[in-house]
């Protein structure tokens, strides 16, 4: 038998997204691994296998078009000559293609060679709990939330003065990576408001770099230049509407994303003396120890997918114009691919995840989000004397985008 029984997996699903469960929905999880495919309801799926989850992100039958969200045909044009529908996240080839290859090559070129100014960064964050004395710390505050604002901005060549103003905006415009559906008319509202803020904030900063360009990635975005490759004719350059989502699309999918990552590879080596052992006397696996945080417990839970034709799925024929929730997080702890699947076992020997995704929506950020990872990580373990944790974290109540509001840390001193 390929599908579970709609009653079951449905009641599975609705205890998955009630925050409740927010702290631990690992056991739901285990729950839907009778089978690797799931009917929710008359044009609903939810899809808990690896391999069936790792297929679909690279089926070119699958959109990520919500067709029950047409644009605007009065708003504003995207460069294809349509009318504007969304950031690159959230359009299908070939649009999606032409402005993510525009980004794609400028951002990876920023990425080669930030390791030491990331490391420079993190020292600041330890060195300001080193002072204040206090011998607790909530991690997410003080060092997860500020690293990735500050990244992002300097990538930019936003000035320090407006970091509190970035991350105010990507907590605000986070809301809108969630289904439309879960959304309430207000939150609809607010996110419309708050995106029109974001686009009047940044026109006088994309004015400014049209006037003197610089070495940043907005420069490279305007102004265009060898490095951010080949195009085929002018028009396929982003237009300014295209450039403001872009840039919200940087700030909000590589911001609460990479906090939750420093945060649940805190949690996981505080939670694991032994891992926290091995991984302070051998600093140099902390690539093993990240992907392993990535697999066990994964900051994006979950995306969706809409099938344009009619699909296969082990052995399941899911009909063209339905919608298939993929569990990224269930597809990883998947025991038909991984032994032991609930263990947090750094260096396992089959550590492949999904927690980028796959296909032509892979990460754009992942390179950036693991070197981040990689050097706070092994800063907390390397400077704070007999780390632990205070007490269970507290969550956010977010399904897609999982992670602690706050993780309290208690030491007793900080290495220079
Ligand atoms: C731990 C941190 C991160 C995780 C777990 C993560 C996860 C993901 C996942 C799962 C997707 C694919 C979504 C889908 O296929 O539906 C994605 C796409 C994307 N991510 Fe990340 N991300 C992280 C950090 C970042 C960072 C730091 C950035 C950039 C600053 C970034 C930028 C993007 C962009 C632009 C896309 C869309 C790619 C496309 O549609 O072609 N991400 N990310």
């Amino acid at each position: 038998m390929t599908t579970s029984h709609t009653p079951t997996a449905a009641a599975t699903y609705g205890r998955i997204v009630d925050p409740a469960n927010r702290p631990d929905p690992y056991p739901l999880y285990a729950a839907l691994t009778d089978a690797p495919i799931h009917r929710l309801g008359d044009h609903e799926w939810l899809v808990s296998g690896f391999a069936e989850i790792g297929a679909l992100l690279r089926d070119p039958r699958m959109s990520v078009q919500d067709p029950a969200v047409e644009p605007d045909p009065n708003g504003p044009l995207g460069s294809d000559g349509r009318p504007f529908r969304s950031g690159f996240l959230s359009l299908d080839p070939p649009h999606h293609d032409a402005l993510r290859g525009q980004v794609a090559h400028a951002f990876a070129e920023r990425i080669v060679g930030l390791r030491p100014r990331i490391e420079e960064l993190v020292d600041g964050l330890v060195d300001r709990i080193a002072a204040d004395g206090a011998g607790q710390v909530d991690v997410v505050e003080q060092l997860a939330y500020p690293l990735p604002v500050s990244v992002i901005c300097e990538l930019l060549d936003v000035p320090r003065s407006e970091e509190p103003v970035f991350h105010s905006f990507a907590e605000r415009l986070t809301r809108g990576l969630d289904p439309v559906d879960t959304l309430s008319e207000t939150e609809i509202a607010e996110l419309a408001v708050t995106r029109g803020q974001w686009r009047a904030y940044l026109m006088p900063m994309i004015a400014e770099r049209v006037a003197h360009p610089g070495t940043d990635l907005i420069s490279a975005l305007l102004t265009g230049g060898p490095e951010v490759g080949p195009r085929s004719q002018d028009t396929d350059r982003m237009n300014g509407i295209e450039l403001g989502v872009t840039l919200g699309l940087l700030l909000i999918a590589g911001h609460e994303t990479t906090v939750n990552l420093i945060a649940n590879g805190t949690l996981a080596l505080l939670r694991s003396p032994a891992a926290l052992a091995e991984f302070r006397a051998h600093p140099e696996t902390a690539p093993e120890l990240v992907e392993e945080v990535l697999r066990y417990d994964p900051p994006v839970q979950m995306t969706r997918r809409f099938a344009t034709a009619p699909v296969r799925v082990a052995g399941q024929e899911v009909p063209s114009g339905d919608r298939l929730a993929l569990l990224l997080a269930a597809g990883n702890r998947d025991p038909r691919r991984f032994a032991e699947p609930d263990r947090f076992v750094p260096g396992r020997p089959d550590p492949a995840h999904l927690a980028f995704g796959g296909g032509l929506h892979y990460c754009l950020g992942a390179a950036l989000a693991r070197m981040e990872a990689q050097v706070m990580l092994t800063a907390i373990a390397r400077r704070f004397v007999a780390p632990r944790l205070v007490m269970d974290p507290p969550y956010r109540t977010n399904m897609i985008l999982r992670g602690p509001s706050a993780l309290q840390m208690a030491f007793d001193g900080v290495l220079p």
